[in-house]
């Protein structure tokens, strides 16, 4: 048989490892002839946009240059198969694509969406005797799929994060007046990235001072509050904010809610909380203020990825194979952690059907009672995740990468 790779959803430093995983194990068996990419997943894949990857990955060199690529070599989509009721066309078109080309494994690397295009392809698979199997391979910096300890990516982003929020604090503390920087950090809903910074109060920083993360509803008022109380301690006020924020306003008076619906345009927009907050305190304070948005440079900044992060990435990809090989389809790999001290995880092929369409949000035991910070307890979850550094190749002073 031939066996197809896709890529999908927001690009993430290790998800070309994951193909490198699948790749490479794929060239192991016997029982497979060709190894296919889609390019911009399962969109591409409908327009028969696909390339040959049979020799791509062999060398070590080549292989390498692929682990330290960020972002997707065969791009991406954002595409959301629509239920077999509603087009049945599309699912018959993919599976005959499917089989003009011989495909008898799918291995689709992504989040919630892709898990979702997996699982509904091997529910139709199921229907029509096909014998295709897919399996999905979990990505995405959010950290938020379901019934997998963390996904490939969170790692590299975490530790990105926490490397640039620690250069941040040293930039922001040169001047003596008081200055207040709020930093935006993505993850939609979910807060794991943007909790993770509580590792730099591990590593002696006294900042963030303060940390809020969408599992909290967010007061602007209680807000205000809490940037005078730190005011008072520091001349200077490191703020980390998730993207994802939701806006409480049962507690503001008239006049805050309308100033700050209007910095926020509509409640709960993804990307510019951290501009809308920093207008609001230029307004209420009056000090300094300055909002960084880390933005796409917290998914794809591989100079400084996590090597535990590519490792992983890169097995889970080699397990998808040796699932559909051994006959699985429906599921996806999910990384179980057995260990924090010394680190250790196991990789299992779990039931697809449950995690598309769910979330999994920050532990509200790890949020303290104010809603503003992260609790030392979260530390032993994020520690591991973040360790080893990629060995990365550089030419003429840049890092170099792969371009297929
Ligand atoms: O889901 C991953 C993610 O990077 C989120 O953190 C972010 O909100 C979103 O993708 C951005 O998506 P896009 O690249 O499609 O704008």
């Amino acid at each position: 048989m031939n066996i197809l790779i896709g890529q999908s959803g927001g690009p993430t430093a290790a998800i070309n490892a994951s193909l490198l995983g699948v790749y490479l194990e794929g060239r192991k068996h016997k029982e497979i002839t060709h190894i296919y990419g889609a390019y911009n997943g399962i969109e591409g894949f409908i327009k028969r946009n696909l390339v040959l990857l049979d020799g791509k990955f062999d060398e070590p060199q080549q292989a390498d240059l692929l682990r330290q690529t960020p972002s997707t070599v065969l791009g991406s989509c954002r595409y959301k198969l629509p239920p077999v009721k509603r087009e049945e066309s599309i699912y018959r078109q993919i599976f005959e694509i499917l089989s003009e080309y011989e495909i008898g494994a799918f291995f689709y690397i992504g989040g919630n969406d892709s898990m979702d295009t997996i699982d509904k392809l091997s529910a139709y698979g199921s229907l029509i005797d096909s014998p295709v199997r897919f399996i999905g391979v979990p990505k995405t910096i959010d950290n938020d799929l379901m019934f997998t300890d963390h996904t490939p990516g969170f790692g590299s982003a975490a530790k990105y994060v926490n490397a640039t929020v620690r250069e941040i604090i040293r930039d922001s503390s040169v001047y003596a007046l008081n200055s207040i920087t709020i930093i935006e950090i993505m993850g939609r809903n979910a807060g794991w990235l943007t909790a993770s910074l509580s590792l730099l109060h591990k590593n002696g920083e006294d900042a963030p001072h303060l940390i809020y993360l969408p599992e909290k509803p967010f007061s602007v008022s209680a807000f205000l509050r809490d940037v005078r109380a730190e005011l008072e301690k520091h001349k200077t006020v490191i703020i980390a904010v998730s993207e994802g924020i939701k806006l409480d306003f049962e507690d503001h008076t008239d006049d805050l809610r309308h100033q700050v619906l209007d910095e926020f345009g509509h409640v709960g927009q993804l990307a510019g909380a951290g501009k809308a907050l920093e207008r609001v305190l230029r307004r209420e304070i009056g000090c300094k203020v300055r909002a960084i948005e880390l933005n796409v440079m917290q998914r794809c900044s591989s100079h400084v990825a996590s090597l535990t992060d590519i490792r992983e990435a890169e097995t889970v990809g080699r397990e998808a194979v040796v699932s559909a090989l051994s006959g699985l389809t429906g599921k996806m790999i999910s990384i179980r952690r057995l260990s924090d001290r010394p680190y250790a995880v196991a990789y299992e092929a779990i039931e697809l059907h449950g995690v598309a369409g769910l979330e999994k949000k920050f532990p509200a035991e790890w949020i303290n009672d104010e809603g503003n910070g992260v609790l030392d307890a979260a530390h032993d979850y994020f520690e591991p995740l973040i360790q080893g550094e990629l060995p990365v190749k550089w030419e003429n002073g840049l890092p170099m990468q792969y371009v297929l």
